[in-house]
């Protein structure tokens, strides 16, 4: 009898620990909900911290899922959530702890979407950018609308990073062609890095991120890039980045699957009189927004995951109230699990492959795409580049697209491919076998010049015939309107 009633005890102590309590988890206990989910599931978790801690040395606590923790595998692609960056915007946290928790649960009950999703996909969580931030704005009780938002140092991370729209602008009204990683671009900072934001930095560039989004609160929309308007005039002026039509999509996706972001008859936040007009209501317009055309802000994380590395992020606002109170903290994870899953899943849309040559892979080889859906080719000024493995990962919506690999020493070689609609399947795949130019030029050498003018001018064969024939192609079969 005794020994039954301390099994008892165990396996209800058990239990007890192993719940998760929705409420708002300080800076102590946020680690040890991590810890707590990595105890659960092992074998499909990791806990890292960033590089650097906050100002007052609180770490960056991650929560990783992967069937193969802390290493990127070739045609995986990354997806990161970030959360808590303005430190009185607090949902986003609460939502990844309460994620991370449902990712380990329902791997562990064999629910078959998390499963593929894990397996598929490796995902990265950081409940708070802005550990400090968060304590200031807790001890005043989460009341007003500013205190807490930014670090110890006063300053609004999500303004703190380089501000590469400039650079993409002014390439733009100058005809350069270089539209990817431009942080290489960046000749001097305005603003020191504070140390989340370099933490941040270091990290997003370290990891081969494909997906993104970062969390807010205040307003219940999804808005996508560019944050920053191309004339610097700080209101209502429609910013799109070449994505534009991807962005829109993944925006359009995680603002469908929730509640009543996207719902037409919901009332817009911030409405004091009848008056809807004077404030915006964001649930007419499908819950989505271009950051510019709400209002234009230098300096974001958005922006920067863009137009610094291959991921595509988007920011999400996820209530009218920035720090909601512990008892409504359930109800808004019901609003949002559909979306913040079935959004993870659009990492898998598009097209993914890897690029080699007969050595092995070919690393920073550039992987750039005409849409040639509509009648007029439009190309896409917005290149991705092969990692590690050689694997790349191009996010596109339904259509019909050019894809071409290039390198310089290489052949560039373009495919023509079409991405359906489709969901929880992988991306379609699209390896490339690039072939170098110096091959070629060593067998053609006894022709003197030929072979460097050839080299110079980097001639795009295949290109063209190959193109034109499917173009053609696909445009005859295309269905009447
Ligand atoms: C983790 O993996 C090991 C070895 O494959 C296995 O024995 C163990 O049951 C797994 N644990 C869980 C919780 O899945
Ligand atoms: C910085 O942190 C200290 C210690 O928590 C706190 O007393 C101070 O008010 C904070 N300053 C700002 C600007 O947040
Ligand atoms: C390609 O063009 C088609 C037709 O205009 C459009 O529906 C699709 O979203 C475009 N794709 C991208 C990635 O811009
Ligand atoms: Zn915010």
């Amino acid at each position: 009898m005794l020994a039954l009633n301390l099994l008892l005890v165990l396996a209800f102590t058990a239990v007890a620990t192993a719940e998760f309590v929705w409420k708002h988890h300080n800076n102590e206990e946020l680690p040890l909900v991590l810890e707590e989910v990595h105890r659960k599931c092992p074998n499909i978790s990791r806990v890292y911290a960033l590089t650097e801690p906050s100002v007052q040395n609180v770490p960056l606590y991650v929560i990783e899922f992967s069937d193969n923790p802390g290493i990127h595998q070739p045609y995986k692609p990354e997806v990161k959530y970030v959360g808590n960056i303005h430190g009185n915007e607090v949902l986003g946290r609460e939502l990844l702890l309460g994620l991370a928790h449902h990712l380990c649960d329902q791997y562990m009950n064999h629910d078959r979407r998390i499963r593929a999703l894990i397996h598929s996909t490796r995902i990265h969580l950081l409940p708070s950018m802005n550990p400090d931030g968060w304590q200031v704005s807790a001890d005043t009780g989460g009341l007003d609308y500013l205190i807490g938002r930014s670090n110890n140092h006063s300053v609004d991370l999500n303004r703190n990073f380089p501000d590469l729209d400039a650079i993409t602008f002014e390439f733009e009204r100058q005809g350069i062609s270089h539209n990817h990683h431009l942080l290489k671009d960046l000749s001097k900072l305005t603003a020191p890095l504070e140390p989340e934001t370099r933490a941040v930095m270091r990290w997003i560039m370290s990891v081969p991120f494909v997906l993104s989004a970062a969390m807010h609160g205040g307003d219940l929309v999804a808005n996508y890039p560019y944050d920053e308007s191309r004339s610097g005039a700080p209101v209502s002026e429609y910013s799109a980045s070449p994505d534009d039509d991807t962005f829109r999509d993944l925006a359009m996706t995680y603002a469908s699957c929730h509640a009543d972001m996207a719902s037409k008859s919901r009332r817009g936040c911030h409405v004091t009189s009848s008056d809807e007009s004077s404030t915006y209501n964001f649930g007419k317009q499908g819950g989505v927004t271009n950051g510019a055309a709400w209002y234009s802000l230098k300096g974001g994380m958005q922006d920067f995951n863009y137009l610094a590395t291959n991921a595509f992020e988007i920011t999400l606002e996820l209530g009218c109230e920035k720090f909601p109170a512990a008892e409504q903290l359930e109800s808004e994870w019901e609003r949002n699990r559909e979306a913040l899953i079935e959004f993870m899943w659009k990492a898998h849309s598009g097209v993914k492959g890897i690029v080699s040559d007969d050595a092995g892979f070919i690393q920073n080889a550039i992987i750039s795409v005409v849409n040639i859906t509509g009648p007029v080719p439009r190309p896409i000024r917005h290149d991705v580049t092969t990692g590690i493995y050689g694997d790349y990962y191009r996010l596109l919506t339904p259509g019909h697209y050019e894809v071409t690999a290039s390198r310089p020493g290489y052949f560039p070689v373009s495919r023509v491919i079409t991405v359906a609609n489709s969901r929880h399947t992988p991306a379609i795949l699209l390896n490339f076998k690039l072939e170098p130019t110096s091959n070629w030029f060593d067998e053609e050498s006894s022709f003197g010049g030929y072979g460097h003018a050839l080299r110079d001018s980097q001639p795009r064969i295949y290109k063209r015939s190959i193109y034109d024939q499917v173009a053609k192609s696909i445009m005859n079969n295309r269905p009447e309107k």
